[in-house]
């Protein structure tokens, strides 16, 4: 099947699991409130990537932190594509200058929001598509 189900009923705040889809990992993140704050505090302006990347919302869309989440009402949520968009290592969660993701391959650093904020990456790391088919499980795909 393209598309998994992924129960997150036991992801506390601040904790965060990795599943394979599509034979790569996804990583789905719940945010404490000062990981949201942190991200929201960054303006879109000063991002490196100013693009939302997010598959469930328009192309064009920018990378406010409510439109890297899984929006209104979940923005605790992050579902992100777990490949560096440099060259397609793995980066580490809870890692790097900005408490998101470090990709150790070449030096990148992902924000609390998936953003890339520093290092050679390119662009921030994808939300795939997905929806909530309840309140603890997500659907990937
Ligand atoms: Fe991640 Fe190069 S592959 S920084």
């Amino acid at each position: 099947a393209s598309s998994i189900e992924v129960n997150v009923e036991s992801l506390e705040p601040g904790m965060s699991l990795t599943v394979k889809w599509r034979g790569k990992p996804v990583f789905i993140r719940n945010r404490t409130e000062a990981e949201i704050e942190e991200a929201k505090a960054v303006a879109v302006g000063d991002l490196k990537d100013p693009v939302a990347r997010n598959a469930n919302i328009a192309a064009a869309a920018e990378a406010t932190d409510l439109d890297r989440s899984a929006g209104e009402g979940k923005e605790n949520w992050l579902v992100m594509i777990g490949v560096c968009t440099h060259l397609g290592c793995i980066p580490l969660g809870q890692a790097g200058e900005f408490g998101g993701w470090f990709c150790p391959c070449h030096g990148s650093h992902y924000d609390t929001a998936g953003r890339i904020r520093k290092g050679p990456a390119p662009e921030n790391l994808p939300v795939p598509v997905f929806s909530f088919v309840s309140d603890s499980v997500i659907k990937i795909g």
